[in-house]
């Protein structure tokens, strides 16, 4: 029988379910399994074929990729994070971006705050004192209390208006960002501001040049040796290293952390300090959630096929 199907690349493993959808619709080309002859060739032989290109956040699109695939239609990211793609370039290219807004909000939220008391009263290490059979021995020294804290988010997006909605249960609530908001939480100018403030930082703002290692080691000692970072946002906004000096350093008390600058390798300083809580980029990977991102990717690909504005493009 002919092929006669539009080809889609796939550059990341991605649900069952999501798969499935792709594979009823395209004939996929499973990108992240070949290596770069396998590619080449590929390319040289089918690449006109390709309409879409479906991507994880943390992995977007490289610009010659876009270059070598002439009929290609669109970008379609499964996650709300799009600094892996050079949107100017795709559109320079005819190439509509889309990503999944809206229905990853509450479930990154959450984990912001899973995160947060996690870190604070030390869940993870608690359990592993159980584990360990260590209760008989003793208690475990009290660790700090959550409520009552001051909360600093950076970053005051969708997902972040999300984190300090459910942090306001817990204290008082302020934010950075690049413009004032008409919220009921005070706006400090910039990260250092706000962390001289805090006693939890979370980031939640978008990755991109202009947000790269903005938290450095200044914004680090402004949160001081009582303070704690959150990151549920991208890797690249905080300077890892200076983190991790400040953790060593007991210049920071903690950090939780669901991102890292290089994933999945992650330093072997934050992997070895009782200081860290560490998850490994999970903030929207509910069953519920991931098959939700699924069904938009979808709609964006049938919008596609069937000629139609794509349902959630990025400008
Ligand atoms: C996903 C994300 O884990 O939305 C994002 O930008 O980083 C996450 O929701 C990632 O895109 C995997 O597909």
């Amino acid at each position: 029988m002919n092929e006669t199907r539009a080809s889609a690349l796939q550059l990341c493993p991605f649900s069952a379910y999501l798969e499935a959808g792709l594979n009823a619709r395209f004939k996929v080309v499973r990108w992240f399994e070949m290596d770069e002859g396998a590619r080449a060739a590929w390319l040289a032989a089918h690449g006109p074929s390709v309409r879409a290109v479906v991507t994880g956040g943390h992995i977007g699109c490289t610009n010659a990729l876009i270059e070598s695939l002439p009929a290609l239609g669109v970008i379609a990211i499964n996650g709300v994070g799009f600094d892996k793609v050079d949107l100017d370039f795709a559109r320079r290219h005819g190439v509509g971006v889309t990503t999944t807004p809206g229905v990853l909000t509450d479930d990154v939220a959450d984990l912001a705050i899973g995160l947060t008391i996690g870190l604070l009263r030390g869940i993870p290490a608690a359990d592993s004192f159980v584990r360990a059979g260590e209760w008989p021995k003793g208690d475990r020294a009290p660790a700090r209390q959550v409520s009552g804290c001051r909360f600093g988010i950076v970053g005051l997006g969708r997902i972040g208006e999300a984190i300090a909605t459910r942090l306001t249960v817990f204290g008082p609530v302020a934010y950075a960002g690049t413009r004032k908001k008409p919220v009921p939480y005070a706006f400090h100018a910039d990260a250092t501001a706000l962390a001289r403030w805090a006693d939890v930082l979370v980031i939640a703002c978008a990755a991109s040049p202009a947000t790269r290692h903005l938290i450095d080691g200044g914004v680090l000692e402004a949160l001081g040796p009582d303070g704690y970072l959150v990151n549920i946002a991208r890797g690249s906004v905080v300077d890892e290293a200076a983190l991790a000096a400040a953790l060593q350093d007991n210049r920071l008390a903690g950090a939780a952390l669901d991102v890292f600058e290089d994933e999945p390798d992650v330093p072997e300083a934050l992997l070895r300090s009782p200081r860290t809580v560490l998850t490994p980029h999970i903030a929207s990977a509910t069953v519920e959630t991931r098959r939700r991102m699924a069904d938009l990717v979808l709609a964006n690909l049938d919008a596609l096929t069937a000629g139609m504005p794509l349902p959630s493009a990025l400008e």
